[in-house]
């Protein structure tokens, strides 16, 4: 599920589903979405700061409701968060303990300043799921990092630690896993001290020779993603995570 809490103007957002690493299900993504469309004109916030329980941040989308609850229409409760996610009007903070896989990762080239764990780990599964990037990875991966190293993180798909996702400008910091969560909440609260309308505008005014052309490839990732979903590729990778295997992509 998600938890929500609201304290000194700061709206935490936890993934909090420990027992599956915190995967995100469809009703986690509707739930997400409604906080930051709530929160986004609520002036008891400024700030946002996600955050995982149990020691990780999130192992993605969760691939049993992939199979149960795959996407069904234009608008799926994963790109509905997305979305709420690229166009939030305030700052936005994340806490990276653990893991941070698929959405984890690509969700964190939409925040604002991220800290994490220096025992962190990355990975963007997508293709040996046998779909493709979301979240506007495709765009923003290599603007921040360049072709080659986004090329590298989506396409090889390993796992990779704080200190590539630094070099990659995926984070702000890196700090003990201890120190995480308060640093975070330290560099949250102050943000939220700040003048509201001018933090606003100078988001807005960051955003804005890109958030159109963001939204756009949001969107078409997703329905990629979900067509992806029901090919062979996908229905192999899916299995074989069922199943406790490495996928056999051999015959395709
Ligand atoms: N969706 C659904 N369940 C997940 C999950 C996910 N994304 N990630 C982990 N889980 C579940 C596991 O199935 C396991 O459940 P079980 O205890 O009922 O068997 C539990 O969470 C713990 O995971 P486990 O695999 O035992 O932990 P680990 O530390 O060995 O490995 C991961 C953690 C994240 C590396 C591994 O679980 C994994 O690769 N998960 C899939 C990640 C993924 O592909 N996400 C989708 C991105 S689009």
């Amino acid at each position: 599920m998600i938890t929500t809490q609201i304290e000194n103007r700061v709206l935490s957002i936890c993934f909090d589903r420990a027992d599956k690493k915190n995967a995100i299900t469809n009703e986690m993504y509707l739930a997400a979405e409604k906080a930051l469309l709530d929160s986004a004109d609520n002036s008891d916030v400024r700030v946002v700061l996600f955050n995982g329980a149990g020691g990780d941040f999130t192992s993605g989308n969760d691939l049993v409701d992939f199979i149960k609850n795959p996407p069904k229409d234009d608008m799926p409760p994963v790109l509905r968060f997305l979305l709420a996610l690229a166009r939030y009007p305030k700052p936005v903070v994340a806490a990276v303990n653990g893991l941070a896989v698929g959405i984890g990762t690509t969700m964190l080239a939409h925040c604002d300043y991220v800290v994490a764990a220096e025992n962190a780990r990355f990975k963007l599964p997508f293709v040996d799921l046998g779909v493709c990037p979301e979240g506007g990875s495709s765009l923003l991966f290599p603007q921040v990092m360049g072709h080659s190293l986004a090329a590298e993180l989506l396409m090889l798909a390993d796992v990779f630690g704080s200190a590539k996702a630094n070099q990659a400008g995926l984070l702000n910091e890196v700090v003990a896993a201890d120190e995480v969560m308060p640093l975070a909440q330290k560099v949250a609260s102050k943000l939220a001290a700040k003048a509201p309308n001018a933090i606003r505008t100078t988001k807005a005014m960051l955003k804005k020779s890109y958030l159109e052309q963001l939204e756009a490839r949001i969107t078409e990732e997703i329905h990629s993603f979900a067509a992806l979903l029901n090919g062979p590729e996908a229905q192999e990778a899916l299995t074989a995570f069922m199943e406790k295997r490495q996928p056999d992509f051999s015959n395709f």
